[in-house]
């Protein structure tokens, strides 16, 4: 693992605390074999075991089988990943802004090595979006993903119209809670939520959406009394994402929207994130659920890092799948 933050210091604990749960899903144990972080001697949640923790990232990712990226940032994580690719390696990564700046260069070096690179907890957190647009939704013809992708400004809009709260003070909360990121500009102004819009925008159009293509505008020009104005109006403030199929190619855009409070999106609070997908044969879907938090991401990052295993296990099948399985039968409940 490279990184044990907010996000990193979850991962070990789901990884720790679901070790025999995560050997049987796999087809094999997984070992954690070491933590790279910035300081080795800071404090650190229990959960994590201080022998693993090394400030050698270079090394480290030369001797795992799976490297997982939880530093975020654009460097030294993408040199870090692109080394570990090198070596044969599996990545998974939560890194929107390196994967939104930079991807491409990711994806072409682990073709180049017959690996994978995995990235569900990069967009919205613990909801299941990546993978549903990528694989499930790949025969349809998606014509418009819209919704809330960012969790710490949906908090501070929130708590701007529940409380009154002003943008400096419900940020410092996000913080708190573990939602921003380490530069909460990056919230604020609408990076992060570009950067999701561009992930999702490649899949969904399948073409290469860089960051620099979104239309980007944040919510620090919002104020408190601006939300409370919203509201008498019968409409909610909301940050939102919309990439569409449009005659002339894509459109991709990211700026704070009055939504109709008796639209779902309106409903969608705290650190929440919604996500509409409109397919020409599916219709309308609608994804829900936490976007931002440590055990929320961890879990979208650990069923990547499952996923991954079972690649390199099974061939990407489950051993509940694999024709080598020798599962020990449920017990049966008698009549
Ligand atoms: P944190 O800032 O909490 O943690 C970052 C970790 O990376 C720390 O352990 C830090 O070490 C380590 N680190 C940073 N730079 C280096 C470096 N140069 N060399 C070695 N280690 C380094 O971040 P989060 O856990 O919040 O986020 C991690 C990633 O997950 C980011 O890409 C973020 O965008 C993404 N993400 C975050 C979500 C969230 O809700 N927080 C949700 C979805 C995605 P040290 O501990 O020593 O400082
Ligand atoms: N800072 C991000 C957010 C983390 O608030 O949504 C989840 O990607």
């Amino acid at each position: 693992m490279l990184g044990c933050g907010v996000v990193g210091t979850e991962v070990v604990r789901l990884l720790t605390q679901q070790a025999d749960d995560l050997a049987a899903r796999v087809g094999a144990p997984l070992e954690l074999v070491g933590v790279a972080v910035r300081n080795v001697d800071a404090p650190r949640d229990p959960v994590v075991d201080r022998a693993l923790l090394t400030a050698d990232a270079d090394e480290l990712v030369t001797r795992a089988d799976i490297v997982v990226e939880l530093m975020g940032g654009e460097e030294p994580a993408r040199n870090l990943l692109l080394r570990a690719i090198e070596h044969g390696a599996s990545v998974v990564t939560a890194n929107k802004a390196l994967l939104a700046q930079d991807g491409p260069t990711l994806y072409r070096a682990a073709d180049e090595a017959g690996v994978d690179v995995y990235y569900e907890a990069a967009v919205a957190g613990a909801i299941p979006i990546v993978r549903p647009i990528r694989e499930s939704l790949t025969g349809d013809k998606i014509r418009r993903v819209l919704g809330i992708v960012n969790g710490t400004t949906n908090y501070v809009l929130d708590r701007m119209a529940t409380d009154g709260l002003e943008l400096e003070d419900a940020v410092k909360e996000a913080q708190g809670l573990g939602y921003a990121e380490a530069d909460p500009t990056a919230d604020v102004e609408g990076y992060d939520a570009a950067a999701k819009a561009a992930i999702l925008a490649s899949l969904a159009f399948h073409t290469r959406v860089h960051l620099d293509d979104v239309y980007r505008e944040g919510i620090t020009s919002v104020t408190a009394s601006d939300v409370a104005w919203a509201a008498r109006t019968g409409h909610a403030v909301k940050l939102l994402a919309i990439a569409e199929a449009t005659d002339d190619g894509v459109s991709v855009r990211v700026h704070p929207a009055l939504v109709p409070l008796d639209h779902p999106l309106a409903g969608v609070r705290g650190a929440f994130n919604a996500v509409f997908v409109e397919a020409e044969a599916a219709g309308e879907l609608m994804f829900y659920g936490r976007g931002a938090g440590g055990a929320p991401t961890a879990s979208a990052v650990l069923g990547d890092v499952v996923s991954a295993a079972r690649h390199r296990v099974l061939g990407g099948k489950s051993p509940e799948e694999s024709t080598y399985a020798d599962l020990p039968l449920l017990p049966h409940a008698s009549a």
